[in-house]
């Protein structure tokens, strides 16, 4: 159910991408398709698995950095995925209870947990917007509802930009969440290469787009293509890349193989 009551349809015959995501990082909530999927992508490329979790914890160091070296207290996370260890709003409210959060996803099993992320601490806001990245109107109009606007807010899309094809503009849709946020605010967004190890990485694709059910499917992006999601903003050093590299806080063995780009990017007017 919905936590407005409605029934949640969830069909687990074929892949879905929060679940494959899920099963990468060694989750419950997957079915038999998902976990045949992620098996496949493996196969192509086996640091997909170090990726995902070195992908989590750039989301970690990420948020750190900006609550407590930028002083950020508002979050817009699109392509919030299944609940894992360390979500944006239990990071960033350990540091700054009264910061607020406003999750976004498509996913109906993502829905489904939508109250277990909705538990934030009192002093801080946390809520769930059930909708399509493709509608970024609608997506900043309903977060306006938990969010200020005039007040600094970061943008996190990571490992979700890759899930919109190139015709579906997916770098016109991150430039109008932008236009929407005042000076000061943030970008954080990791990408899936199509230039490390690119044959791999490709075959990878190939794999789970046979598996991705309707209206799915996934597009790798070159560090050029992922650049240009930060058109128009300074990036933070140390600029585009490899998630593992970004700030690297000694958690992580800064050499074990994870092909995502990343970046944050500072909106400064
Ligand atoms: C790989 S997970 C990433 C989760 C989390 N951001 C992270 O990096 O750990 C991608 C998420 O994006 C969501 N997603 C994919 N396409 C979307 C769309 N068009 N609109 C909103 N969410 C989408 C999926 O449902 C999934 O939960």
């Amino acid at each position: 159910m919905t936590p407005e009551g409605e029934l949640i349809k969830i069909d687990t015959s074929v892949a879905h991408s929060a679940r494959v995501y899920d099963y990468l990082l060694g989750g419950k909530d997957n079915f038999a398709a998902d976990r045949e999927a992620g098996d496949q992508m493996i196969e192509a490329l086996p640091n997909v698995v170090s990726g995902s979790r070195m992908n989590r914890a750039f989301l970690a160091r990420a948020v750190r950095y900006l609550v407590a070296d930028c002083g950020i207290r508002q979050f817009l996370d699109i392509g919030t995925g299944i609940p894992a260890a360390g979500n944006t709003h239990e990071v960033a409210q350990a540091i700054a209870p009264q910061t607020r959060v406003v999750y976004v996803d498509n996913d109906p099993i993502v829905l489904a947990h939508a109250r277990a992320l909705l538990i934030g601490t009192p002093e801080g806001l946390v809520d769930y917007l059930h909708a399509d990245l493709r509608d970024p109107g609608e997506i900043l109009s309903a977060a306006a509802g938990t969010l200020d606007f005039s007040q600094p807010i970061a943008l996190m899309m990571l490992l979700v930009l890759h899930m919109i094809p190139d015709a579906d503009g997916p770098h016109a849709i991150v430039g109008r969440l932008l236009s929407a946020l005042p000076p000061g605010s943030y970008l954080a967004l990791s990408h899936p290469p199509s230039d490390i190890l690119p044959d791999d990485v490709a075959e990878m694709q190939q794999r789970l787009n046979k598996r991705l059910g309707p209206g799915q499917s996934m597009t790798a992006r070159s560090r050029d293509e992922v650049a240009r999601f930060f058109r128009g903003l300074g990036l933070v050093p140390p600029g585009l890349v490899q998630v593992h590299q970004w700030r690297p806080d000694g958690r992580l063995d800064p050499d074990a193989p994870a092909s995502v780009w990343c970046a944050v990017g500072h909106k400064t007017t």
